[in-house]
């Protein structure tokens, strides 16, 4: 397995371009589903977790291309037509390996009229249940059955509009709702749902494909269903979740880092903390730019929880931050129940966090020490190479996968601004 070898201490100089969303193009690639025209999404990234999705579309019949002779991540264009299918069961295996598989349930559903999904994997942060996934299709009309660790759904005459409330704003429900709702008979008006703007990005792409949605980006959406969508091109949007990660790696190596291509507005909750401790944060012509010089950055408290606010998918870069800052940071986290399996990673590099309950309390160290670590979930495996970059000596970042399904070349682009890192082969 290839692990990551990091010799901390360099300052970070010159700019980072900022790939394609990955959590916006896996939902988009499941949009293909909704019709029989070919959907062509340019800006995909190269991710193990974008190759998954391939794979289980592929499962069902799609014929998923990539324009000859290009690659993705470098302005190639992948096609995706699911003209004929020739299965709606998304297996155990391919589900899984990644949780954003269950986002197929809605369009095979709203399309097909069935589909049998296995009860998704993906990272190990907690429970992460799909019941309101489940009661929301159930609103719509479905009829669902769980057996052998597979949901069952099925509406032979087609999703029917309806009111349906979350009891919390789930990306991946509000997504697979929306995304079943446009096909449905009549108006489905879906309550407390996701911000998010990944979620914008893909109500966006359905209503190029003809889709009716209005609301994205407010807390309520109104869908009224179309009998048929058509093919379109369509432009994955930014990775915030990438921008701001190497936002943090800038603020905790230092120096001054220009994210090309990076939206602002999408990591207002991030900017507004890092020029909080210290950071200068301006805006480019082609996205902005990280600055911090000399000083040590000084701790403030974070509270995770769904769009806009602070985004759980980067506490734990953030919380690398926190170590080596001025004082203490309480760091609380309200969307997922077990995501500080990198607290104890993080303390073999000589970082002072304790947990209670859903709080990691951070004392800032001046220093941290490299060490040999173990790459838990997604995004800790990126706040271990961040803790990497500001360690005396060398860390080795082991179980490299994690950071292959979520984060495009990373070793690349750090080392292009002068951090010392590189992959080692297994
Ligand atoms: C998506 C993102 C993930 C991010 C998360 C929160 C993708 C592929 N993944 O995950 O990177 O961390 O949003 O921003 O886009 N819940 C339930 N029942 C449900 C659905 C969710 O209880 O039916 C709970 C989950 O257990 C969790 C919380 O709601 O505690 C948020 O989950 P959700 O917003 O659905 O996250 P995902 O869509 O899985």
């Amino acid at each position: 397995m290839d692990r990551i070898r990091i010799r901390g201490g360099a300052r970070l100089r010159g700019e980072i371009p900022i790939s394609g969303a990955k959590n916006a193009a896996l939902k988009l690639m499941a949009a293909s589903l909704l019709t029989d025209e070919p959907l062509t999404l340019t800006n995909v990234p190269a991710l193990v977790d974008v190759a998954f999705m391939a794979e289980l579309l592929r499962s069902f019949g799609v014929a998923v291309e990539l324009e000859p002779g290009t690659r993705l991540g470098e302005g190639g264009r992948l096609s995706l037509c699911a003209a004929r299918l020739t299965s709606t069961t998304a297996e155990y295996d391919i589900v899984r390996k990644m949780r954003a598989s269950f986002q197929v349930l809605g369009p095979l559903l709203a399309r097909h009229g069935e589909a049998k999904v296995s009860l998704p994997g993906g990272c190990a942060i907690g429970a992460r249940p799909v019941d309101f996934h489940i009661k929301g299709f159930e609103a719509l009309g479905a009829r669902i059955d769980l057996a052998d660790g597979y949901v069952l759904a099925r509406a032979p005459e087609g999703l029917t509009g309806a009111t349906y409330e979350m009891p919390f704003a789930s990306v991946g429900a509000t997504e697979n709702l929306m995304t079943g709702a446009a096909l449905a008979r009549g108006r489905t008006v879906l309550k407390n749902v996701a911000r998010e703007p990944e979620t914008q990005d893909l109500g966006h792409c359905l209503i190029a494909m003809g889709a009716r949605i209005s609301g994205l980006g407010t807390s309520e959406i109104v869908i009224d269903g179309v009998e048929r969508l058509n093919g379109i091109e369509y432009k994955v949007m930014p990775d915030r979740i990438e921008t701001g990660t190497y936002a943090i790696a800038t603020a905790i190596a230092g120096g001054e880092v220009e994210l090309v291509g990076a939206r602002a507005e999408n990591v207002g909750a991030l900017i507004g903390l890092l020029e909080k401790i210290g950071t200068e944060v301006a805006a480019t012509k082609r996205g902005f730019a990280v600055h911090r010089n000399g000083f040590r950055p000084i701790s403030v408290d974070v509270v995770t929880d769904v769009y806009p606010a602070f985004p759980t998918d980067l506490q734990a870069q953030f919380m690398t931050l926190m170590a080596i800052a001025e004082g203490t940071s309480h760091i609380r986290e309200t969307v997922f129940e077990n995501r500080f399996m990198h607290v104890p990673e993080l303390a073999r590099m000589g970082a002072d966090i304790h947990v209670e309950g859903d709080t990691a309390i951070v004392r800032g160290v001046p220093g941290l020490k490299g060490a040999p670590v173990m790459a838990t979930d997604l995004r800790a495996s990126s706040s271990l190479v961040l803790a990497g970059l500001a360690a005396e000596g060398e860390t080795i970042v082991n179980r490299v996968y994690h950071l292959d399904r979520g984060f495009e070349r990373l070793e690349e682009k750090l080392s292009a601004v002068g951090a010392e890192i590189e992959r080692l082969k297994a």
